[in-house]
């Protein structure tokens, strides 16, 4: 399985096969804590970078941002269309189904790009009902076009069995949940695997709270490379998508200019005995 993974080549231009048919890029630039300026700028680097994807949230308060960024840069290069940009946004809270279904199409309007590629249920809080009310919400917006693929974050293994024992019409196609060596969460992106589900690892960076660990700094001298990188491709090889996240033009391009190295499969092992639950924001994944 390994080595499958490992002869794969990760690229800004390279995809992952979804559950439903469709696909999505493998890097995607993330925008949490960005404020709007911030966002604007990180955003347009990144499209000159070769960046096709964005990860964006209601609870970021930069949608508009994002969406106005991409919407200029598809202007002034026509040879890009709005199908090329993968642009990801997520539901603040669970709520009822017509709060949700209004709140979609707010998300929609913000960004002013037509429609969302992959829109998120944010966290599992809020309780059974609400989840599944609000995944019904989601399931109908993707019928009528607002969104192309509907996933789920920071859900544990109980909530994907949850939705998947309410026999929903569509399946979630991802869960969007931190990982990284110093938190590998090695059960739950196995169950994710085998339900069909594409884990995006969010905080693939660990914050930048490990770029001195002394393992990571002789794996990345080792293998030429740089901590932010090596860690990049460690979630690449695990078949992950990583959504790192940088506001500096040089930090963008850096991290997703990680094709030329392969983290042999005993580094792989070395990396994920790193584990130590490290939760970098919050930890929704056990919410009642
Ligand atoms: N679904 C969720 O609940 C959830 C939660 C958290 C995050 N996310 C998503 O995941 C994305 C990434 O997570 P994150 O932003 O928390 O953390 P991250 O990507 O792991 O790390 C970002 C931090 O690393 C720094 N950094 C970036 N590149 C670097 C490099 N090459 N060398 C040294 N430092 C570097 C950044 O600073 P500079 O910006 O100054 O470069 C920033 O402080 C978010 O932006 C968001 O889209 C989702």
């Amino acid at each position: 399985m390994f080595r499958k993974m490992a002869s794969q080549t990760y690229s800004l231009t390279s995809r992952i096969p979804l559950n439903n048919g469709l696909s999505m890029p493998h890097i995607h630039l993330g925008v949490y804590l960005t404020s709007g300026r911030e966002t604007s700028t990180a955003v347009r680097h990144a499209l000159e970078a070769g960046y096709r994807a964005f990860d964006s949230a209601q609870m970021y308060h930069n949608e508009r941002e994002v969406g106005s960024t991409i919407l200029d840069y598809l202007q002034k290069h026509p040879d890009l269309k709005r199908g090329d940009i993968h642009y990801t946004s997520k539901l603040a809270s669970n709520s009822s189904y017509d709060v949700v279904r209004k709140s979609i199409k707010k998300s929609v309007q913000e960004c002013g790009l037509g429609y969302i590629d992959l829109f998120l249920l944010h966290s599992p809080y809020g309780g059974p009902k609400a989840r599944l009310d609000s995944w019904k919400a989601l399931e109908d917006a993707v019928d009528d076009g607002e969104v192309k693929v509907p996933g789920v974050s920071n859900y544990g293994e109980k909530h994907i069995a949850e939705l998947m024992e309410s026999n929903p019409r569509i399946k979630p196609a991802v869960n969007q949940i931190e990982v990284h060596p110093f938190n590998t969460r090695s059960k739950l992106t196995q169950y994710c695997k085998d339900n069909d589900i594409v884990v995006e690892a969010y905080a693939p960076l660990a914050r930048a709270y490990k770029m001195k660990d002394k393992t990571i700094v002789a794996l990345a001298k080792k293998y030429g490379c740089t901590s932010a990188q090596l860690l990049v491709r460690w979630n690449l090889q695990h078949g992950h998508v990583p959504l790192p996240k940088s506001v500096r033009k040089e930090r963008i391009i850096e991290n997703a200019d990680i094709s030329g190295f392969v983290i042999d499969e005993e580094d792989m092992k070395k990396m994920d005995s790193l584990d130590e639950y490290l939760v970098t924001d919050w930890d929704p994944v056990d919410a009642p």
